[in-house]
């Protein structure tokens, strides 16, 4: 097995870091790492904010309500971004290009792309020997996250990255058998369906009995059901529209 295999194959979320900085060197590697991603029609719509100021990291920490955004080694924005590509066109040009923007499609090309970048940051970070956690609750509250830096029209602030040096060994989470998300030439029928996710059930009981912190008692299928039937940050409809996007 290859050493990228390896490295993909041993992922797990870090949520506890030394409280040691990334050198440069090790930031721009994962950086350059992140930008060659491939990208829908080259139109790289993204961009990535690295957050350093204190004050800025304990009020992501307070949105998300999760410590680990202050004690890292870095902390990365990942955001949809059509900011600079409008801003240089002309007035007739900027109207049509507006118009289309603000399509599903646009929003849904400018999240790809940023999550592209960011999972190839994730994977360069784990081949050096780092931990990685993305941080979806940044989206808590996007208002406070847009004026906290300042964020223009057509950029959407779609989850952090807490990158560093782990400071605890974790268990690694299971996932679907394959049986369970890859078909072939058609969808799964209901019986199959059923049959894969009672036995994903059965194992994944055992693992949170098992496991080394938190343990609990709780089926997959269960936890699903609870996590989809919450509301969840209904203001994100409202944002995304008011950022240009998503609208038509
Ligand atoms: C877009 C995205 C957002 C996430 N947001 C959070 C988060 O806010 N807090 C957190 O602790 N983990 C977060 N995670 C990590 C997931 O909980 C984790 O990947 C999942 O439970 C599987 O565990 P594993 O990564 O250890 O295999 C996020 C993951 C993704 C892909």
């Amino acid at each position: 097995m290859n050493e990228t295999i390896k490295t993909l194959l041993n992922h797990r979320s870090i949520r506890s870091f030394k409280d040691k900085a990334l050198k440069r060197e090790e930031i721009d590697i994962i950086l350059g790492a992140a930008s060659l991603a491939s990208t829908s029609s080259y139109l790289m719509a993204y961009s990535i904010i690295g957050v350093t100021d204190n004050d800025k990291k304990a009020k992501l920490a307070s949105i998300s309500n999760q410590p680990y955004i202050e004690k890292n080694g870095h902390f990365l924005i990942f955001c949809a971004d059509f900011h600079r590509h409008i801003r240089q066109s002309s007035n007739e040009q900027y109207q049509d290009m507006r118009v289309n923007l603000e399509n599903t499609e646009h929003f849904l090309v400018a999240t790809i792309d940023a999550t592209l970048a960011a999972q190839n940051a994730a994977i360069a970070a784990e081949s050096m020997g780092l931990g990685i956690c993305y941080i979806g609750s940044i989206r808590n509250d996007i208002d406070k996250v847009d004026t906290l830096f300042n964020l223009p029209e057509h950029v959407v602030p779609l989850f952090g990255m807490a990158i560093g040096y782990p400071d605890a060994e974790t268990d690694q989470k299971p996932r679907l058998p394959k049986a369970a998300y890859y078909f072939e030439n058609q969808y799964i029928s209901i019986e199959d369906e059923e049959l894969h996710l009672q036995k994903f059930d059965e194992k994944i009981a055992d693992y949170y009995q098992n496991r080394t912190t938190n343990q609990r008692n709780e089926r997959w299928t269960d936890q699903m059901k609870h996590t989809l039937s919450t509301p969840k940050r209904a203001r994100m409809s409202s944002y995304v529209r008011e950022k240009g996007f998503n609208k038509h």
